[in-house]
């Protein structure tokens, strides 16, 4: 196991109508103007938004609110909500949404209290600092309500990049499994892809004797198999609902990775599929997630067979370790099929003719180095071989 630090000081309220306490909990955490972020109304369909003011309200905090947030959001509306915040004199930022809500509300609260351009840190500057920021999350997915990390999508090139810092994990984070169960069953499944890949990302790793997080990560993934076609069967189930959401917590605070080396290259290679065909970012996932395990498994055979054991119950071949971790492959692309995802780069909408140029980008845009990932460092042509298979 390697060296690590590990801090992660979200204050976590969860439970039905904890929402309600909204206005609470910004006042413990020294709000008295508020920005309300939000996406593209759900949340005001829902009744959410006016349950969350209320709370304000009733604890006498000011805000003002700025909605509009798109999936796989920009840095335009970034703009406008750092342009609001100095102008209204905002201390904190309430994100009510999604991951991409809470991204979007992260680079704001961050670039609020910068001088430069807030895109420098999605080009490698640490967030060192930012307004607090708190959520409260309506899908299971990308995790950021427990994450020190933000995907924003730069228009000018559609450059879709991470930032990452102790400065924009969240104050605290109101998780109500109730509030999902408006989700379409495709953004269920969407989110429930995310958190596994999130998992899979730390669980392909070189360092050795890493026991104890193996261990965590395989309980994430056996509970999403076991949940996620509950919920799929019963949207309505809040069990299977609870468990899902925190298990989309802790597949990414890095509960689940610290000491030991991480991936990372499939939600890079994601990523240009999002940025570029405004996918969902579990779809994309989905597609990506099992070409890369197939071009990578003779890597290290045995860690690809030892999770289709354990999470597949994939019979161990010793002779050849290869079979088992084929089936295992073969078993979460069935999985995903089963549960609605798209698992070829046809059904998602992209286009062969494409593959160049995105390969490119994922490999050498924007303040990339030449490669992308650990387990495996892929070049631009490994990730162009990738898109075919
Ligand atoms: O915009 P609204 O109207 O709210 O609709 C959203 C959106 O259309 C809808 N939705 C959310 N909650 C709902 C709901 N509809 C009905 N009922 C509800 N309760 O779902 C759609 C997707 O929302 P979005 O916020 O985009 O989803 P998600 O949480 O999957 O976030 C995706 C973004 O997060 C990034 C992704 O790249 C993508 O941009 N990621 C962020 C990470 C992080 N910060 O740590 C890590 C992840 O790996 C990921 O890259
Ligand atoms: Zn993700």
């Amino acid at each position: 196991m390697q060296d690590f630090t590990f801090y992660s000081p979200t204050y976590f309220v969860f439970g039905k109508g904890k929402e309600n306490e909204a206005g609470h909990y910004v006042k413990r955490f020294c709000g008295s103007k508020v920005l309300i972020h939000y996406g593209g109304g759900s949340v005001k369909r829902s009744g959410l938004l006016d349950r969350v003011k209320a709370s304000l309200e009733q604890e006498g905090i000011e805000y003002v609110e700025l909605g509009g947030v798109k999936p796989n959001p920009r840095s335009g509306l970034v703009y406008e909500g750092i342009e609001l915040c100095r102008n209204e004199g905002v201390d904190f930022v309430l994100a009510v949404g999604g991951g991409s809500t809470i991204d979007s509300s992260k680079a704001i609260a961050a670039g609020a209290i910068y001088d430069g351009d807030f895109w420098d840190f999605y080009q490698g500057k640490a967030i060192e600092r930012a307004l607090p920021v708190g959520t409260i999350l309506t899908i299971a997915a990308a995790g950021s309500e427990g994450s020190p990390d933000s995907v924003i999508t730069k228009e000018e090139g559609m450059f879709k990049r991470g930032a990452s810092g102790e400065g924009i994990r969240p104050a605290f984070s109101i998780l109500n499994p109730e509030l999902t169960q408006t989700l379409p069953a495709y953004q269920t499944a969407c989110g429930a892809t995310d958190i596994m890949a999130h998992v899979f990302e730390r669980y392909f790793t070189n360092t050795a004797d890493v026991e104890i997080t193996d261990r965590f990560c395989e309980a994430v993934l056996l509970t999403m198999v076991k949940e996620v076609p509950r919920v799929l069967a019963d949207p309505n189930n809040y069990e299977a609902r609870a468990n899902i959401m925190w298990a989309g917590m802790t597949a990414h605070n890095n509960i689940c990775g610290v000491g030991r080396e991480q991936d990372w290259s499939s939600h890079d290679i994601e990523h240009e599929l999002s940025a570029v065909y405004d996918c969902a970012h579990g779809a994309g996932l989905a597609v990506v997630f099992p070409a890369w395990m197939k071009y990578t498994v003779e890597h290290n055979p045995m860690r690809f067979a030892q999770i289709a054991v354990r999470l597949w119950g994939c019979q161990m071949d010793f002779e050849n370790p290869v079979n088992t971790a084929l089936a295992g492959i073969d078993a979460f692309k069935s999985f995903l099929r089963s549960i609605g995802m798209p698992v070829s780069f046809a059904e998602l909408g992209a286009k062969e003719e494409d593959i160049p140029a995105m390969a490119e980008k994922c490999c050498h845009g924007d303040n990339r180095g030449g490669t992308v990932g650990n387990f495996v460092k892929l070049h631009q042509e490994d990730v162009e071989n990738i898109y075919r298979l």
